[in-house]
């Protein structure tokens, strides 16, 4: 039995589709943890371990993600939080207006705590902020972000759809296949 640790309810859904049909069992731990402010998602989640260890008994799993915009040389990326807190998706795609390019990308830094081990996987999303907000599903960027190879917004797909193309669900391959272990000669 995994934990999931986040307040999220969003990232939660998406995780638990994920693992029930893969049959692993998954709880939501619904509690914060501190969040540093680091140059990289990874180191985000090794901290946040550190204090979570000392709080959790059994194995568990935590969820850092941003938005990388191109033409911001990937800003907000580890600030997404602050960033969507304070402008909100109508900011960024004010920001956006004049840029040269609207391409972006998610990325996911999944931990899992299991037994004494710790290990980290990763999710990464490529795709485009759409001209306006669009749909009603999902949380944060979801209603501006159009993955590749998509024409809808994350916001105006289902919980199934996100997860054919999202960065969470990228790292929840991850996270699967290293649960699976090592394939069989
Ligand atoms: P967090 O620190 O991982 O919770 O996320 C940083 C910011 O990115 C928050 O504003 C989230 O709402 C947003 N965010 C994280 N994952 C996603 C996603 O899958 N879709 C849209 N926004 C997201």
């Amino acid at each position: 039995m995994i934990g999931f640790v986040t307040t999220n309810e969003g990232k939660y859904r998406e995780v638990a589709a994920m693992l029930a049909d893969a049959g692993v069992k998954m709880v939501h731990e619904d509690r914060s943890y501190p969040e540093i402010q680091a140059d990289r998602l990874e180191k985000v989640v090794r901290f946040a371990a550190t204090v979570l260890d000392d709080q959790i008994e059994g194995d568990y799993l935590i969820d850092d993600s941003g938005l990388f915009l191109d033409a911001f040389g990937g800003f907000p990326g580890v600030y997404s939080s602050y960033v969507h807190k304070r402008l909100g998706n109508s900011g960024v795609l004010k920001l956006l207006a004049d840029a040269k390019t609207r391409a972006a990308r998610f990325e996911t830094a999944f931990l899992l705590r299991q037994g004494e081990a710790h290990d980290v996987f990763h999710g990464e999303c490529q795709g485009t902020i759409a001209a306006g907000e669009r749909g009603t599903g999902g949380f944060g960027f979801d209603p501006i972000f159009v993955p590749e190879g998509a024409t809808k917004t994350f916001a105006e797909m289902t919980v199934t759809e996100k997860n054919r193309y999202s960065h969470r669900a990228r790292a929840v391959a991850a996270l699967l296949a290293h649960l699976r272990g090592p394939k069989e000669p």
